[in-house]
C-alpha cells in the first residue's frame, strides 16, 4: 500500500493554508509543504508574529504555531515541493472567467492547468494529484490528459477531494467535518490512491464520515452542495420581501419552518444577501455547465438563485435611499462591516461592496468600519467594480478603525456584516451622536429591535415591516 510521507499543496489561500495546517497538525510524521507564487502571501504565512497571517480564522494561529517549522512549511519553491511530494493538492483559485467564451459564467481553469503542466514537467517519480479546488465536472479528465501527455512513463493518479469548510469556521470545520468526500477512478491504481488519502483523513475523522465515490460524482457534489446552500438563503430572502409587505416576521418564519426536521434550522438566516468567493461563482459555473449540455430549464432554475440575491442587495440599498427622503447626496452613512460574513477578513463578493457602490452612485459620503478588513482592501474592492475613478472612491469613502467615529454625526447606520461586537455597542451613545431622525438599517437582523427602537432609532431590518 502507498504510504504518504511528503505532501505538497499548490496555493496558500483560504483553503490551502488552513487545510494543510490541520493535516500537518494531525499527521506529524508527514512533511507538508504549502507553496504559492505570491511571495507576499508566503512571507505573511512565515511571519513570526502570528497576528500577521494572511488569513484571519478563529483558532488558525494556534494550529500554525504548533506545526509550522516542525512538519509544516510555506515557501515559493513550487518545483522543489512538487519533486519531493508523493501527493500534491491543487488548491489554486478558480474564479469566474472575465474574458472570452463563458465570460462571467464559466470557471477560469488557467491556474489549474498551469499546475498540471508544472507537475508533469518537473515530476521525476509517480504522484497522486488531488483536486482540492472547486472544479467543473469532468476536469479530472483534462488534468489526466495533460499529465499523461507529458508523463514520460510516470504514473499519475488524479483524485477529487473537494473542500467543504466555510470561512470564519474553517478550523473547526476541518477538525470536525460533516463528511470528507474523495472521488477516484475505478481502476486499481485509482482505488489505491483513494485508500492512501483515506488513511490521512482517518487519523482524525471517523471512517463512517469518509465517503468515497466515482470522480465525477465528487466533482459535481461540490457544485451541488454550494448551489443547495445558496438556494436556502435565496429562498428565505425571497420570503423576507413578502414579510416586509405583509407584516409577517421572517425570523419567526425561519424558526417555524426550521423545526420541521425535513427542512432543518440551519442556513435560514435572512440577510442583505449572500457573499463570499464560492456561492455565486459555483452556481454560475453550474449554470454554464447545464447550458453547455443544452439543459436550458436546469440552467434557468439555478440562475434564479443568483437573481434573487442581486435583488436582495439592491432592495436593501434602495430602501436606505427611500427612507432618507429619497436623497443621500452629501449625507454621511456609516457602513458597519465589510467582510462577507463575521470572523473572516475575506471580502470577496461581499454584499457590502454592492450596497456601498449603489449609495456612492447616489453621492453618499460613506464611513466604513470593519474589525478585520484593511482600508486598502475596501478601496481595492470598490475600484475593481470600475464604477467611478479611484480618486473619487477615496474622496467619498473613509475607512476608520474606531466604530464610533464611523457613526458619529451620520444620517444613517447600515449593518452589513454580523460581527458579534456590533451587538455590544453603546447604541444610546451612537443615537445621541447621530443626525436626527437617526436611521438604523440592520442587514443581518442582529440587533434587538425593541431596544434600539426604544432608544429612538428609525429602525429597519430584513423581512420585518417597521
Ligand atoms: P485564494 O485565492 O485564497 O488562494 C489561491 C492561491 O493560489 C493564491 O494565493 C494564488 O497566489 C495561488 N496560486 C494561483 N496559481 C498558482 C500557481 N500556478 N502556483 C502557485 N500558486 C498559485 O483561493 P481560495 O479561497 O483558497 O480557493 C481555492 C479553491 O478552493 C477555489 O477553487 C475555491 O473554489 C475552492 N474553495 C474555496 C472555499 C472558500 O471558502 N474560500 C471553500 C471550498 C472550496
Ligand atoms: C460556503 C459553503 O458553506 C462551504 O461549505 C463551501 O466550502 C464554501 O462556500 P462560505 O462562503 O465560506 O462557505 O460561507 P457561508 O457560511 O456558506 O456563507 C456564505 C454567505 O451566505 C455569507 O455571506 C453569509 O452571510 C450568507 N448566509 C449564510 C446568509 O445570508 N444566511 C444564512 O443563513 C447563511
Amino acid at each position: 500500500e502507498t504510504r504518504i510521507k511528503h505532501i505538497a499543496c499548490i496555493g496558500a489561500g483560504y483553503v490551502g493554508g488552513p487545510t494543510m495546517a490541520v493535516i500537518a497538525q494531525k499527521c506529524p510524521d508527514i512533511k507538508v509543504t504549502v507553496v504559492d507564487i505570491s511571495r507576499e502571501r508566503i512571507a505573511e504565512w512565515n511571519d513570526s508574529n502570528l497576528d500577521n497571517l494572511p488569513i484571519y480564522e478563529p483558532g488558525l494561529k494556534e494550529v500554525v504555531a504548533e506545526a509550522r517549522g516542525r512538519n509544516l512549511f510555506f515557501c515559493t519553491d513550487v518545483e522543489g515541493a512538487i519533486r519531493e511530494a508523493d501527493m500534491i493538492f491543487i488548491s489554486v483559485n478558480t474564479p469566474t472567467k472575465t474574458y472570452g467564451v463563458g465570460k462571467g459564467m464559466a470557471a477560469d481553469l488557467k491556474y489549474v492547468e498551469l499546475c498540471a503542466r508544472q507537475i508533469a514537467n518537473v515530476a521525476t517519480g509517480n504522484k497522486i494529484v488531488v483536486e482540492k479546488s472547486t472544479l467543473p465536472v469532468r476536469t479530472a479528465q483534462s488534468i489526466r490528459t495533460i499529465l499523461d501527455a507529458e508523463s514520460n512513463g510516470l504514473q499519475f493518479q488524479v483524485l477529487s477531494n473537494p473542500e467543504f469548510l466555510a470561512e470564519g469556521t474553517a478550523v473547526s470545520d476541518l477538525l470536525n467535518p460533516d463528511r470528507v468526500l474523495i472521488g477516484g477512478s475505478e481502476e486499481e491504481g485509482g482505488q489505491a490512491a483513494v485508500r492512501a488519502l483515506v488513511e490521512i483523513y482517518a487519523r482524525w475523522v471517523d471512517r463512517s464520515k469518509i465517503l468515497t465515490t466515482n470522480i465525477w460524482s465528487s466533482e459535481l457534489s461540490k457544485l451541488t452542495a454550494n448551489a443547495f446552500l445558496a438556494q436556502r438563503v435565496s429562498s428565505i430572502n425571497a420570503i423576507s420581501a413578502l414579510c416586509e409587505k405583509s407584516g409577517a416576521d421572517v425570523d419567526e418564519i425561519a424558526r417555524a419552518i426550521g423545526m420541521d426536521s425535513r427542512i432543518g434550522p440551519k442556513f435560514l438566516k435572512a440577510s442583505v444577501g449572500f457573499g463570499g468567493s464560492c456561492f455565486q461563482k459555483d452556481i454560475l459555473n453550474l449554470v454554464y455547465i447545464a447550458r453547455s449540455y443544452g439543459l436550458t430549464e436546469v440552467a434557468d432554475y439555478w440562475e434564479q438563485v443568483i437573481s434573487m440575491n442581486d435583488y436582495q442587495k439592491r432592495r436593501f440599498a434602495e430602501n436606505i435611499v427611500n427612507r432618507l427622503f429619497n436623497t443621500v447626496s452629501g449625507k454621511k452613512i456609516a457602513i458597519m462591516g465589510w467582510a462577507f460574513k463575521k470572523d473572516t477578513n475575506d471580502t470577496r463578493e461581499s454584499a457590502a461592496i454592492y450596497v456601498a457602490d449603489y449609495l456612492l452612485n447616489e453621492q453618499a459620503e460613506l464611513w466604513v468600519y470593519d474589525p478585520k478588513v484593511k482600508a486598502e482592501r475596501v478601496y481595492a474592492d470598490l475600484d475593481y467594480l470600475n464604477t467611478r475613478g479611484e480618486d473619487e472612491n477615496r474622496k467619498l469613502v473613509k475607512v476608520v478603525r474606531d466604530p464610533y467615529e464611523a457613526m458619529q454625526g451620520a444620517h444613517a447606520v447600515a449593518v452589513l456584516t454580523e460581527w458579534d461586537e456590533f451587538k455590544a455597542y453603546d447604541w444610546q451613545r451612537v443615537y445621541d451622536d447621530m443626525k436626527k431622525p437617526a436611521f438604523l438599517f440592520d442587514g443581518r437582523n442582529i440587533l434587538d429591535r425593541n431596544k434600539v427602537k426604544a432608544l429612538g432609532f428609525e429602525f429597519e431590518a430584513i423581512g420585518y415591516r417597521s
